[in-house]
């Protein structure tokens, strides 16, 4: 089992116990100014720890605060860094894992020159204006964050001469000689994403007509001479990579595959030891980002990658949302000699120790929410949904492997993300765990959030996958009453009941082609549907039935494919709300041939999304077809219609309806005070976590279930 990804492997004279590398990750974490102390070494060592074969660290810039892009990144630009990254390597070390700094000039995007005052460098004014939407679903105060990132300042550009291009290759080959007495292993040369060295790569950048322009040989020539300079500087045995883009999506005349495979021709023949491919795009589209470099799509950049390795006799790295399984393969195959991870990395370090185990089903899986990439946008330290102590791990990385000094008996009420973690953390910690759940099965909005977005899938099989294996004693179908807690006798309650669902006083709200989230998570996933089932036609109860009897109801997966060929739902569908719930519910419908209208109050759509993600989903809803209305109120459901106001300027709205078969009411989430309320007459201390205190959607489910379970 996964016996190619964990063989070892040599890079230049590096030797890797594995296959596995941390991918870059720019988490802004650092000190101002760079330097790496607490909480970035933890960070790292974290990883190192958790057994993957190679880090390749975040963006350090070569000549910090010029060329940089956030003031917490980290900077090699000189002598004054090296205690700091000495001390990262170090640490990184005493694990065996092996560490390479990516070095970094930000080009275009250097908004700390932006910031103060300086033109950003470039290989040649540009040219390319780009889809220029990406502010376009934002809100105001994102923009706002966005826009302090380089202190409200517009970026002014420097054609860079002959005397810039010097200084570049001199600052790129002092960082590395630099890096190498830090303790660095190696360095990777972001020669990638729309930076300095890769504009220069780029057609679509780079329009010099001097020797560093036109031809490919010549936009590679300032990345060549910078793999030159560097390995005479830091010792010709010091292996040195760099990273490129086999594509610009949505870029006219931007980098090809072959650009990319000649590129990587160039570049070992000027010395580098590796070639990592992955890719770039549109930087002024918001869903282009979320096809380079933050793939949304699984092994992304394969093809691509397996055309680069053909043509070069170097190990080459893959990377862009590649499984465990896909990895193994494609090493086997010959297409690729390292896997590349990122997003996974930040929801479970131990991600390659546990492959190497053949434990697979223990890893924490990524949900591929973008949370943590939407932080470093808005110069914010990076976290992770599902994984509490991603960047925290100096104050907390240790928490799973500690035993509670004070084991409790603690009853968990509520089988919901939030009540899973806190189970399975309690658990963990040693203490003794009653679960109990009112429904037959556990997972709460989950399961459901599972049915409509498939990695969430992954992450319920996970919660409930370990606290099964942990031994948890999970009680289904059993309400917590006061005598059931009395019975019990827990030292502590904490309750997890998710969150309590209102009705809008809308006039028609209660017609039976209007479902609300509660009644159609209960006919979807085959839970305890009260009233629901009563609104469906005959053949709507017939099927429901069936779902239930074939035990199709209870897999996510199973249903999400049954529902293709039935759903309790018209054809025409306005879904009310257009946040998280009501996008990717939409969504849902959407591939399933629903025509969907979504109806929201407020100006923007999915604003609980990180905004990565929302650019993806709303993308996909308007190629679907979709019709998304904002600043809608609702007047009234008819039989066959749903009336409503739109803004259309200030102080002014038009009148519309839309013909409708079912309406979906994705609002009215609130905190849920009654549980806790009744549980209060047992005497047992209570804790209230997840979404029964107001709807914080996974991450704030997990991230308080995690908080409870510590603090026990
Ligand atoms: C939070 C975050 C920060 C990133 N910063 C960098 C960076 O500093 N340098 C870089 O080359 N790529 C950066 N990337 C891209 C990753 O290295 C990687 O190519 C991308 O996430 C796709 O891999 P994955 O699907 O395994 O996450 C970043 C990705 C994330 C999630
Ligand atoms: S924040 Fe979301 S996308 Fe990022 S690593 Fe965590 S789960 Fe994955």
């Amino acid at each position: 089992m996964y016996e190619h990804l964990t063989s070892p492997i040599t890079i230049g004279g590096m030797q890797l116990r594995n296959r596995i590398a941390m991918s870059a990750m720019g988490v802004e974490i650092a000190e101002e100014e760079g330097h790496a102390r607490e909480p970035i070494i933890a960070y790292y060592e974290e990883r190192a720890r958790g057994g993957v074969g190679l880090i390749i660290t975040e963006v350090a810039a070569v000549a910090y605060p010029r060329g940089a892009n956030a003031q917490r990144q980290l900077a090699v630009s000189n002598d004054d860094y090296l205690p700091g990254l000495q001390e990262l390597t170090d640490r990184v070390h005493r694990h065996g894992a092996k560490i390479a700094l990516q070095m970094v000039h930000h080009g275009k995007q250097s908004r700390l020159d932006t910031k103060q005052g300086r033109p950003v460098l470039m290989p040649s004014m540009p040219r390319f204006k780009g889809a220029m939407d990406m502010a376009n679903d934002l809100s105001r105060e994102e923009i706002g964050w966005l826009m302090a990132a380089t202190g409200g300042e517009r970026a002014t550009v420097k054609e860079a001469d002959a005397e810039d291009i010097a200084w570049v290759i001199d600052a790129f080959a002092g960082a590395a000689e630099r890096a190498r007495r830090a303790g660095f292993d190696a360095v990777e040369l972001h020669s990638a994403h729309g930076y300095l060295l890769s504009e220069f790569l780029s057609p679509a950048w780079n329009f010099r007509e001097d020797e560093y322009g036109g031809s490919r040989e010549n936009r590679a020539r300032l990345l060549c001479e910078v793999i030159q300079a560097a390995k005479q500087r830091a010792g010709a045995d010091f292996p040195i990579w760099a990273r490129l883009d086999c594509r610009e999506f949505r870029t006219p005349g931007g980098i090809t595959p072959e650009d990319a495979a000649r590129t990587a021709e160039l570049a070992a023949e000027a010395g580098a030891d590796a070639i990592h491919i992955t890719a770039y795009a549109d930087a002024t589209s918001g869903v282009a980002f979320t096809e380079g470099p933050l793939a949304h799509r699984e092994s992304a950049y394969v093809e691509e990658t397996a055309l680069v390795k053909s043509r070069i006799d170097i190990p080459v790295i893959a990377v862009g949302r590649i499984e465990p399984d896909v990895a193994d393969r494609l090493i086997r195959d010959g297409k690729a000699d390292v896997i590349a991870m990122a997003r996974k990395l930040l929801a479970d370090p131990e991600v390659a120790q546990k492959l190497s185990e053949g434990r697979p089903e223990d890893i924490r899986p990524c949900i591929y929410c973008y949370t943590c990439v939407a932080q470093p946008f808005f110069d914010r330290a990076v976290r992770c949904a599902v994984n509490p102590m991603t960047a925290r791990e100096g104050a907390l990385g240790s928490s799973e492997r500690e035993i509670s000094a004070t084991p409790k008996r603690v009853v968990v009420v509520g089988g919901g993300p939030s009540g899973l973690e806190a189970a399975r953390l309690a658990r963990l910690r040693g203490h003794d765990v009653v679960l109990l759940e009112k429904s037959a099965q556990l997972g709460g909005t989950l399961r459901f959030a599972s049915l409509v977005y498939e990695p969430n899938e992954r992450l319920l099989d996970w919660l409930v996958g370990q606290v099964r294996k942990l031994g948890v004693d999970i009680r289904l179908e059993t309400e917590a009453t006061v005598e059931k807690i009395r019975e019990i006798a827990p030292d502590e309650v904490l309750v997890a009941a998710g969150a309590s669902r209102a009705k809008p006083d809308l006039p028609g709200v209660d017609r039976d082609h209007v479902f609300d989230g509660d009644d159609l998570r209960a006919l979807l996933t085959g839970q305890e549907d009260g009233e629901a089932s009563k609104k469906l036609s005959l053949l709507g109860r017939i099927a429901v039935l069936a779902g239930r009897a074939t035990g199709i109801t209870t897999s996510p997966g199973r249903l999400r494919e049954a529902s293709r060929a039935y759903m309790p739902v018209g054809k025409a569908v306005v879904v009310v709300g257009g946040g998280l719930v009501g996008l990717e519910l939409a969504e849902f419908l959407a591939e399933r041939g629903r025509r969907v209208t979504i109806l929201e109050e407020g100006p923007k759509f999915g604003l609980e999304m990180a905004h990565p993600r929302r650019w993806r989903v709303l993308d996909d809803l308007r190629k679907h077809g979709v019709e998304l209305v904002a600043g809608a109120q609702i007047r009234s459901i008819t039989e066959d219609s749903v009336d409503y106001d739109v803004r259309v300027g200030k102080g002014e709205s038009e009148a519309r309806s839309t013909a409708v078969d079912t309406v979906i009411l994705a609002i009215g989430l609130g905190p849920n005070p009654g549980v806790a309320a009744t549980l209060k007459g047992t005497g047992v201390p209570i804790k209230e976590i997840g979404d029964v205190t107001g709807v914080g959607y996974l991450e704030g489910a997990i991230h308080d279930g995690f908080r409870a379970a510590l603090e026990l």
